[in-house]
């Protein structure tokens, strides 16, 4: 099975929104990506709109499309980004948790806790076809509540495995993947990763487990300052392409 990659663009917009004004456009780095390769374009609306804004939503939603890419909207779960998903019917919506003083999202959605209300978000978007994703962490236990609320997809949060200091502690990071990752396919759950994944990073990664999907952003709006975005996409496409599968 092929590992898909969707091109999170947050931060292109993070850059125009330091001037304020038109440059440089999500909308146009998306479609660089999906021309290398990428099968799908990400972007969070934050309720704050620090990077991507409404009209990015709708820009995007135009590019993409059945044959030509998948619209994936990160979104808090809250009345205002339920009501934008259902009037722009992104192809997913991958709900995560949001803190405004956090520099990005710093840990996985809280399924225990916010159970009912995850089941009742997801319900209406599932009522008008479209699948939810939750961004959880490496954790066994989250498998059996999230396919309890609805969700189809989960995102396992990669981060604590990019930060991973040491070798002891990256295979501490990849096991707790690897175990969780498992756990949620039994669930039947499609079982996609994402955070602070590298060309360097993604390979370990995917020889622990066959994920579907990652989702990666930052490092390749970065690489494209260097070399342009359709070269970092087809880097990283070539990383995950090379890595050596379980
Ligand atoms: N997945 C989720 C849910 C995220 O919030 C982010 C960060 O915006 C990413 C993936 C991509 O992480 P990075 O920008 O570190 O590649």
């Amino acid at each position: 099975m092929t590992c898909e990659l969707s091109v999170n663009v947050d931060h292109v917009a993070t850059v125009r929104q330091a001037r304020g004004g038109n440059e440089p456009d999500p909308v146009r780095a998306g479609a660089l990506a999906l021309q290398a390769g990428a099968a799908g374009i990400t972007v969070h609306l934050r309720e704050d709109r620090r990077h991507i804004q409404d009209r990015d939503v709708h820009g995007l939603r135009a590019l993409c499309g059945p044959g030509r890419g998948e619209l994936n909207l990160e979104m808090a779960l809250t009345e205002e980004m339920i009501a934008i998903a259902l009037a722009i019917k992104p192809d997913r919506v991958t709900l995560v948790p949001e803190r405004r003083e956090e520099l990005t999202t710093e840990g996985g959605l809280d399924v225990a806790l916010h159970a009912k209300a995850i089941e009742a978000g997801a319900a209406r978007l599932r009522a008008v076809d479209i699948p939810v994703s939750l961004f959880l962490d490496p954790e066994e236990a989250l498998a059996a509540p999230t396919r309890a609320a609805g969700a189809t997809i989960v995102e396992i949060h990669t981060g604590a495995y990019a930060n991973a200091g040491d070798p002891a502690a990256v295979e501490r990071e990849l096991d707790r993947i690897g175990r969780a990752a498992v756990a949620f396919e039994r669930e039947g759950l499609r079982v996609h990763a994402g955070h602070g994944l590298t060309v360097t990073n993604v390979g370990p990664l995917l020889q622990r487990y066959a994920f579907t999907e990652l989702s990666i952003g930052h490092t390749l709006v970065s690489r494209s300052i260097e070399v342009g975005m359709e070269a970092a996409v087809r880097e990283m496409i070539a990383a995950i392409g090379a890595a050596r599968r379980p």
